[in-house]
């Protein structure tokens, strides 16, 4: 047996595999950016589909209780990140619900016009805080984008909300939820969690860091697919009087009175505004199941020893020097992915993915290779290393094939 098949062995999660459908020839390490399809999802879309739109119709919002997807999902999504039920609601896309929250955030800190946040996070994160303050006008908001090492000092009296990624997108870098939390409210700040990278693949602990406000995505390791629904997390000490803007028909306390007036639901409801996508969030609801028996400490120790196993490789590969790791090696300050910079990135990527390697591209320079310890394997790290290699050694990311670049990187 070679080494990497007796660390396989020996994983107490290697048979949750079994619960994805993959094709045999490649190697994915890609789901960061898109989680694998879990087997249960075909067979639970094609019921709504069939059974529940094309049997039961309409009657299907009660007899299936369509209409309480959100808040079902929610809670599922809920016991993944640290967060005791009624503050979990499975709505819209991470932009909107930053939209609403951060307007939420500053409405609660009347006094306070800054969205402190770090440069270099997720663009939309940045975009839709840009787009706030440009609405509510200078007087009331700005947005201060700091490095990550003067973030201390610049959570001032002015600051009514700090808004983080746990896990960067880029470098992979995980940043500390407790600590930075805790300076936030020392200065009387709220804070707003990006969840993308980290929900699903490493224990959160919402409540525990007394985390306010929080959202995620559905489509990377919560595997619920292309465009999956978003969730926003609402700690409970706010939402007696907390206030959101887009105040649509599905968040009112009682939308089929038809009521002329916006009176918000009790809780974290209010923060849904339209009708939700019912089999986007089907599918998302059957990928959660993949999760019931499992243990994300498990889960997290699995992602650390795979990523550790690339390193250690990666370093005892001479071919591969020129590919420099930019992701922390510390395991506290390391997300689930990799992610190695070199000029030609884009090639090395394209020449992977030809090569049955499947990772991405930030960029200018970055390769990344997301860690799935549901489906990954330590087979695939040494896969993915002996192909880098190829690539590297033969040049083939030269090919003039990768010249074109399509619209998604
Ligand atoms: C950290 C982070 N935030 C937000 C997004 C985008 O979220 P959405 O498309 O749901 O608005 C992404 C997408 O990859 C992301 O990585």
């Amino acid at each position: 047996m070679t080494d990497v098949a007796q660390l396989d062995a020996a994983d107490p999660l290697a048979a949750l595999r079994e619960r994805f459908l993959l094709p045999e020839d490649i190697v994915y390490l890609d789901g960061n950016s898109l989680g694998a399809l879990p087997r249960a999802v075909p067979d639970a879309v094609d019921r709504v589909l069939r059974q529940q739109w094309g049997g039961d119709l309409i009657a299907s919002w009660n007899r299936h209780d369509w209409i309480g997807l959100p808040t079902r999902v929610g809670e599922r999504i809920a016991a993944l990140i640290g967060a005791a039920p009624g503050q979990v609601l499975c709505v819209d896309s991470i932009s909107v619900n930053l939209f609403k929250l951060l307007a939420a955030a500053l409405d609660l800190r009347p006094r306070r016009d800054t969205i402190l946040t770090l440069r270099g996070d997720f663009p939309t994160d940045a975009y839709i805080a840009g787009g706030l303050a440009d609405w509510l006008g200078p007087q009331r908001c700005r947005v201060h984008a700091v490095e990550a090492p003067a973030l201390n000092e610049h959570l001032d009296e002015r600051v009514a909300v700090l808004l983080l990624t746990q896990v960067n997108y880029r470098s992979g870098e995980r940043f500390d939820m407790a600590a930075l939390t805790a300076a936030a409210h020392d200065a009387g700040a709220l804070v707003v969690w990006d969840l993308a990278h980290s929900a699903g693949v490493m224990p959160i602990d919402l409540d525990a860091c007394a985390v306010d406000f929080a959202v995620g995505c559905g489509y990377k390791f919560l595997n619920g697919g292309p465009g999956a629904p978003a969730f926003l997390y609402v700690n409970t000490r706010h939402q007696g009087g907390v206030r959101q803007p887009l105040s649509g028909w599905l968040g009112h306390a009682t939308p089929f009175d038809f009521a002329p007036q916006y009176r918000p639901a009790p809780g974290v409801r209010r923060f849904q505004a339209g009708t939700p996508p019912i089999v986007s969030m089907a599918a998302l609801e059957a990928a959660l199941g993949v999760f019931n028996d499992v243990d994300l400490n498990a889960v997290r120790r699995k992602s650390l020893a795979l990523g550790d196993l690339f390193l250690e490789r990666l370093a005892a590969r001479p071919a591969l020097r020129e590919l420099n790791c930019i992701t922390p090696r510390e395991h506290a300050r390391r997300g689930s992915q990799l992610s190695l910079r070199h000029e030609q990135a884009w090639g090395i990527s394209q020449a992977l993915i030809d090569a049955g390697v499947i990772v991405d591209f930030r960029a200018p320079d970055i390769l990344r290779l997301g860690f799935a310890p549901l489906y990954n394997c330590f087979a695939d790290v040494e896969a993915a290393l002996a192909a880098l290699e190829r690539v590297m050694v033969n040049e083939t990311y030269r090919d003039p094939a990768y010249d074109q670049r399509p619209a998604v990187t």
